[in-house]
């Protein structure tokens, strides 16, 4: 019998928000998609939104910067069926002047952002090979240069980038492709309305990236035969000045 195809998104938190979208159109590909983010209530209030759509998916609650955690949602996974897609969206802008930054601040920043893509993509690698399989981690601006406010954030971002990079030259001639996509903008969603509503208010709709855009460029990665396979992928609106 064939085997559930299984997918995992790691930092899913809003249901107007970037992991959500990923795994609602992951499941409407029909894929079962673990959920994994921190707090249980949204992450099921996601998965009932998925059902009621038709697809099929669970709440697994997992903090990316805890190991056992991780290794537990990827036993869970493995249990499902066959794991084809992991995708690692936590971390969230972390703001700030260096001069002025608590170190545990930037540590606290760095885990995230960082270490928790490294706990995330080693079980993947573990569990998606030989078979083979997608890894995609979401980038930002953030991941290409240094701004001043933003160091934390960014060291986490690029670190996160190169980590991506070196598996994918690691175990993509294994058959994994690892993919990195950067976000170059503010994403319509519910972390900038809430954050930051005059921005949003500023850039109004047409400057602001959209989510079903942004989910529909992961399946795209998703879908890319071996012989075709893209590292990095970059998305903004057609008026960002970059
Ligand atoms: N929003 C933007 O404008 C923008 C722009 C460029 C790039 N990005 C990138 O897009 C991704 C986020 O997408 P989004 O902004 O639309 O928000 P989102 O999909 O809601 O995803 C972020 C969710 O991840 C969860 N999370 C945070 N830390 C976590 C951890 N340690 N372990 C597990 N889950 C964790 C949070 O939910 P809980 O607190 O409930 O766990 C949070 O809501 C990030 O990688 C971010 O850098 C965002």
């Amino acid at each position: 019998m064939a085997k559930t195809k299984t997918a995992i998104v790691i930092g899913v938190g809003a249901l107007n928000g970037l992991g959500a979208s990923i795994a609602r159109r992951l499941a409407r590909e029909g894929l079962h998609v673990l959920l994994a983010g921190r707090s249980a209530g949204r992450l099921e209030g996601i998965a009932a939104a998925i059902a009621n759509e038709g697809g099929s998916a669970e709440a697994v609650v997992a903090d990316a910067t805890d190991e056992l955690a991780v290794a537990n949602l990827f036993a869970t996974a493995k249990l499902r069926g066959a794991l084809e897609l992991a995708v690692f969206n936590a971390g969230n802008n972390t703001p700030g002047r260096i001069a002025e930054m608590e170190a545990s601040y930037f540590e606290a920043s760095w885990r995230t952002g960082c270490f928790g893509g490294f706990l995330f993509a080693r079980e993947a690698a573990r569990q998606m090979l030989p078979a083979g399989g997608t890894l995609i981690f979401t980038g930002a601006s953030a991941s290409l240069r240094g701004r001043a406010g933003f160091g934390a954030f960014n060291a986490a971002k690029g670190a996160l980038r190169l980590l991506a990079q070196a598996l994918a030259k690691e175990c993509g001639p294994e058959g994994l492709h690892v993919a990195h996509v950067i976000i170059d903008g503010g994403i319509d969603g519910e972390v900038l309305r809430k954050r930051l509503p005059e921005m949003v208010e500023r850039l109004g709709k047409d400057r602001l990236i959209d989510l079903d855009g942004l989910a529909a460029a992961y399946w795209f990665l998703h879908q890319q035969p071996r012989r075709a396979w893209t590292f990095e992928l970059d998305l903004r609106t057609k008026d960002e000045a970059w």
